[in-house]
């Protein structure tokens, strides 16, 4: 309600508006209305009858509303007699005070009593216009004549009129302009919903950011908008440093990041919104190329500088003031809480990643012949789930089960991993009980679970042959059949305790071989095509880094 009052009294009341709504008034009461200018003469208003046009449009008439200008200029609800039968109302000023300025043109209502009919100055002018005048006479509508005394009566309804028209034009700007704050307000609070309902890290942050710069631009109605992120921040990773730009500020990105870095460094100083116009002298190189005037609004947490969110000239030409201030401020609050937010979760990633690689590590430490294997298999288990068309997540699921999908080996002898002749059947037995144990391990921590089918069923063939429950087909869950394949990949093209490593061509063979018995024969056709220099390029890092471990160790 402040805003509204404070626009009101910005605003005020339209005064044509008034006058035309009174004139509108009269007129629907078939009161004649005449425009008094002292320049132009009198003339008549929207309608009127031949008596009117020959009585307004006389110069008897001009000469008598010029005479009697002083009267009618201060008249406020009287009626000022012009002739005998002929009397006018000067309707309020359209300033809205009682009294008219000296020079200005205005409104007046024409009323007529009967002794018009009988007046000197009737006959003159029906003379001087070349009309008879008992015709005149006849044609006039006696129900157009009122009483003497009906002059006062009517000159208070005109005031009160006025009152009337005045207060409904009151109430209908106070209506429009609560209804335009109203829809500004809906606006502002959609945004901040908006920005509120994707703190949870809901889209990648290049496109959260670039869009919250687009939405501000719409509701602020500015020419662009930009989030410039500090560079000197390295939980912000691959954003840091980088700005993202809605609208067009006439210059290219590099320009607009120029200007943003001085704010940043501006912001590092004072911490607090910032307007810049022709009222200060902000000393900002360029920007005068990209805007006169600007708003800018650090993204803080906790006292710590992320970046500044900053815009530039509405698109009506209008300055940029600090009315936007609030609504950017909030805006630059929530922006800081994504940020952060984007950052925990990318901690979190990290953490769960190097987790995920220190237990294969420790997996692969223990079996002297697959060393790197996991990390190879969960590479392969990737590939092909990009080939054979999975989501991003999906994708990313595949790559950690593969990174897993050994780990229940923790739970088997060392000495029967790395066994080179034939096992026994209790030491194969020993062996096949890896994916159960595995399951067990990842039972117990729920973000895991969505990666238990890889590990469960990596060794489950196509056939129904696999272990450790003996599926066939469509039953094996989609991430068993796909590091299946991975997992054979890698088995057959490593040297292994008990046999060497196969070449490519060889191992490839051997994958078509087995389509529809090992392995699903559609995931095989797709493997086949797969572009596998990738995994020979992790090969030779794995190869580099064992090396470089065994001569420093
Ligand atoms: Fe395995």
């Amino acid at each position: 309600m402040e805003i509204m009052h404070k626009s009101l009294l910005t605003n005020g009341v339209n005064p044509h508006a008034v006058e035309a709504r009174l004139r509108q008034r009269l007129l629907s009461l078939n009161i004649t209305l005449a425009h008094l200018d002292r320049s132009r003469g009198p003339r008549i208003g929207e309608s009127g009858q031949l008596i009117d046009h020959l009585i307004i449009e006389s110069s008897l008439f001009r000469k008598l509303t010029n005479h009697h200008w002083p009267n009618l200029v201060q008249a406020h609800g009287t009626a000022i007699s012009m002739w005998p039968g002929l009397w006018l109302i000067p309707l309020p000023s359209k300033h809205g005070e009682k009294n008219h300025r000296d020079q200005d043109p205005f409104w007046v209502a024409v009323l007529y009593t009967d002794a018009l009919l009988h007046c000197e100055q009737l006959h003159q002018v029906c003379e001087r216009q070349g009309h008879d005048y008992h015709a005149i006479v006849q044609q006039i509508d006696p129900t157009c004549l009122i009483s003497e005394a009906q002059l006062k009566s009517t000159a208070s309804m005109i005031t009160w009129l006025h009152q009337d028209a005045n207060e409904l034009t009151i109430q209908s700007t106070q209506i429009q302009t609560m209804s335009s704050e109203l829809h500004t307000l809906h606006e502002e609070l959609s945004l901040l919903h908006k920005l509120s309902t994707h703190f949870p890290v809901s889209q990648p942050p290049d496109v959260f950011l670039s869009q919250t710069c687009e939405d501000l631009l719409q509701v602020m109605r500015l020419s662009w908008t930009a989030v410039q992120l500090v560079e000197d921040e390295p939980r912000l990773n691959e954003l840091s440093g980088r700005i993202f730009i809605a609208g067009s500020a006439g210059c290219d990105n590099q320009l607009l990041q120029h200007i943003g870095r001085q704010l940043i460094a501006m912001e590092h100083r004072t911490h607090d919104p910032m307007l810049v116009d022709d009222t200060n002298q902000v000393d900002i190189k360029h920007l005068p190329q990209v805007a006169k005037t600007l708003l800018a609004v650090p993204l803080m947490r906790e006292n710590k500088l992320f970046g500044i969110l900053f815009g530039g000239d509405k698109t009506d030409g209008s300055a940029v003031s600090t009315i936007g201030t609030p609504l950017c401020t909030s805006m630059a609050a929530g922006l800081s809480i994504y940020l952060e937010n984007t950052m925990l979760y990318d901690d979190m990633h990290a953490l769960f990643l190097g987790t995920l690689h220190a237990l294969t590590s420790s997996v692969d430490a223990k079996d002297t012949y697959t060393h790197g294997h996991s990390e190879r298999v969960a590479l392969i288990g990737r590939m092909l789930a990009e080939a054979a068309g999975l989501d991003d997540h999906m994708i990313e699921r595949v790559y950690l089960s593969g990174l897993v999908h050994d780990v229940g080996k923790i739970g088997v002898p060392e000495t029967v991993l790395s066994k080179t002749g034939p096992l026994t059947t209790e030491e194969f037995y020993l062996i096949k009980q890896h994916p159960i144990i595995g399951t067990r391990i990842l039972a117990d921590i729920p973000q895991m679970h969505d990666l238990i089918p890889g590990v469960q069923f990596h060794h489950e063939r196509w056939d129904g042959n696999g272990y450790p429950e003996g599926r066939r087909g469509y039953d094996i869950p989609l991430f068993g059949r796909i590091l299946c394949l991975a997992d054979s990949f890698d088995a057959m093209s490593s040297d292994r305790g008990y046999r060497q490593s196969l070449d490519l061509n060889g191992v490839c063979h051997n994958i078509a071989q087995c389509k529809g018995t090992q392995f699903d024969p559609d995931l095989a056709d797709i493997f086949l095509q797969m572009e596998l220099q990738p995994y020979h390029d992790l090969v030779k890092v794995q190869y580099r880094a064992a090396r470089q471990e065994r001569m420093s160790a």
